[in-house]
């Protein structure tokens, strides 16, 4: 199976096992426009909880806020947005499909890398054990004919961006000879900007209404709060302030499903430095951040830096963290030391001194800030891709099982009479009864055992839970888990402790500090 087919398989799956639904579907839907349906909205809860707990919980310095998403349009002129918030965009003539020109040649530049790897790999098959990577990457004519002409793209396109250059821009794509995915043809317009901000109106027109902006980012709710938050909670640099919120972007190409969309949801700190050491502390989010991925157990080399190129109007330093997803490694989260480029502008455009005393130095001064941002929504993909799998058994049966780590699974238990009579349903739903107080537990009793394991398989169900007659002599139920589909005769009672072990965030906790 191929990664695009696996990917369409994915995406079939989220809505038939109702996580994911296209927005107002009966209409045919609103492009990138997504909703998340019974197991999605518990999947997302639980990756905000987790994300949330890494932040407030564990550190005594970062608190949260909630902000409202509609701000006062100075906002937008202070933070860059209304003069900034620029894709550059290019139409192919011939498919009058539009495309962001930096995408294109980004896609190009991948494009490079995965020759390279292609080359190395026919290598290592040709020269056996006696292949040595490293001296073939520096030796071999193909692969430094290949690097030496992407290395040259990479440079020329870097400028072109922090140039602003759109003439440029349009010119690289001519000359790497990249073509339209549909028509096949290069008849290219010139590049222009597009602003990404949605706009509306707030008040009725007599009055003289006001245009407001739908937040691209959450994190300008942070800054024009960092006031009252320092200050209400007595906080000292360095201190960090969380969030998580809808944010809004009119993307021109949306596409890879709920990858790139209109409405999506970010988890965002600000963390607050003494000017000077914010490269110290980017480094050290950059680390923990990274952290936070790992532990989820997904495997270390599906995750890799990637320093940006351009840097957005308020960065000093940025990357992202990129995840292999099927459609290959793409940004999941981004670490920005922004300097005091925003709590400067809001100073200067609000005319309201925002600055903190330092004691110890004894003077005042606008903090440096690194920010961590990543969206819920590519989490959750990146959580769907890497847990999807199908397996074959030894039985010749197939099936589909959702690998999502336990802690973040919709649903915690299923359990299950083993038939609907003999006073087992009554003991079951007393066992519910009792676990539903902590966790989210289905109940299910049709079907054979085996449909209804494969059911809880494939919305990520870890433990399922067989309510037999053997119950009823001695107390014991079976426990099936869903990664090994080992089996194992539990006692009701020691079913609390075994389910609180695997679905408690405290050892992936544990992993993101060893
Ligand atoms: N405050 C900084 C900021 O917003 P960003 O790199 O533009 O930085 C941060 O966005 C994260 O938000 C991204 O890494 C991505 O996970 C998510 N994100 C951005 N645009 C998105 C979109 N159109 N759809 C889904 N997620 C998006």
């Amino acid at each position: 199976m191929t990664q695009e087919e696996l990917f369409k398989k994915l995406i079939a799956h989220c809505k038939e096992y109702g996580f994911i639904f296209p927005s107002s579907e009966i209409y045919d839907g609103l492009g990138a426009v997504y909703d998340y349906g019974q197991n999605g909205v518990e999947l997302k809860n639980n990756i905000k909880s987790y994300w949330w707990d890494s932040m407030v919980k564990l550190h005594e310095n970062i608190v949260g806020l909630d902000a409202a998403i509609f701000m006062h349009p100075r906002v937008w002129e202070a933070s860059g947005h209304v003069g900034a918030f620029n894709d550059p965009l290019i139409d192919n003539k011939d498919s009058k499909k539009r495309y962001r020109a930096d995408v294109l040649i980004e896609d190009w530049l991948a494009k490079q890398d995965e020759k390279i790897e292609k080359e190395v790999e026919k290598a290592r098959k040709r020269f056996k054990e006696s292949f040595n990577e490293e001296q073939y990457l520096a030796t071999s004519p193909r692969v430094l004919e290949i690097r030496e002409k992407r290395d040259a793209v990479h440079s020329r396109f870097a400028e072109a961006l922090n140039n602003n250059d759109l003439v440029e821009l349009r010119q690289i794509i001519l000359d790497c000879e990249i073509v339209c995915p549909i028509s096949g043809t290069r008849n290219w317009t010139d590049v222009r900007q597009f602003n990404l901000m949605f706009s509306t109106q707030m008040g009725s027109t007599a009055d003289g209404a006001n245009t407001v902006y739908l937040r691209p980012e959450t994190a300008q709710g942070i800054f024009v709060n960092f006031l009252n938050v320092q200050k209400t909670g007595r906080m000292k640099l360095p201190f960090g302030i969380a969030q998580i919120g809808k944010a809004f972007r009119n993307e021109i190409v949306a596409r890879q499903f709920i990858f790139r969309m209109r409405e999506f949801e970010q988890m965002e700190m600000q963390f607050f430095v003494q000017p000077g050491t914010e490269m110290e502390w980017w480094k050290r989010w950059k680390e923990t951040r990274m952290a936070w991925h790992r532990a989820l157990g997904f495997g270390d080399d599906n995750y890799r830096f990637h320093d940006h190129d351009k840097l957005a109007h308020y960065a000093n330093a940025a990357t992202d963290i990129e995840f292999n997803f099927p459609f290959g490694f793409k940004e999941v989260e981004g670490i920005h030391s922004r300097t005091d480029f925003d709590l400067g502008r809001h100073q200067e455009f609000s005319g309201k001194k925002i600055q903190y005393f330092d004691a110890e130095r004894g003077e005042s001064y606008v903090p440096y800030v690194v920010e961590t941002s990543i969206g819920v929504d590519r989490m959750f993909l990146q959580i769907m891709s890497a847990a999807y799998t199908e397996e074959k058994l030894e039985n010749g049966e197939e099936r589909v099982v959702l690998r999502i780590p336990a802690q973040l699974a919709p649903t915690k238990v299923a359990i299950m009479p083993l038939v609907k009579k003999d006073g087992l349903p009554e003991v079951a739903r007393q066992i519910i009864d009792d676990l539903k107080f902590d966790y989210n537990v289905a109940y299910d009793e049709k079907d054979s055992i085996g449909k209804r394991y494969r059911r809880q398989d494939a919305v990520g169900t870890p433990f399922c839970v067989t309510v037999d007659h053997q119950t009823l002599e001695d107390g014991t139920v079976t426990v099936r888990h869903r990664d090994s589909m080992q089996q194992e005769r539990v006692k009701v009672e020691a079913l609390r402790s075994m389910v609180d072990e695997a679905v408690s965030f405290r050892n992936l906790f544990k992993k993101m500090q060893a």
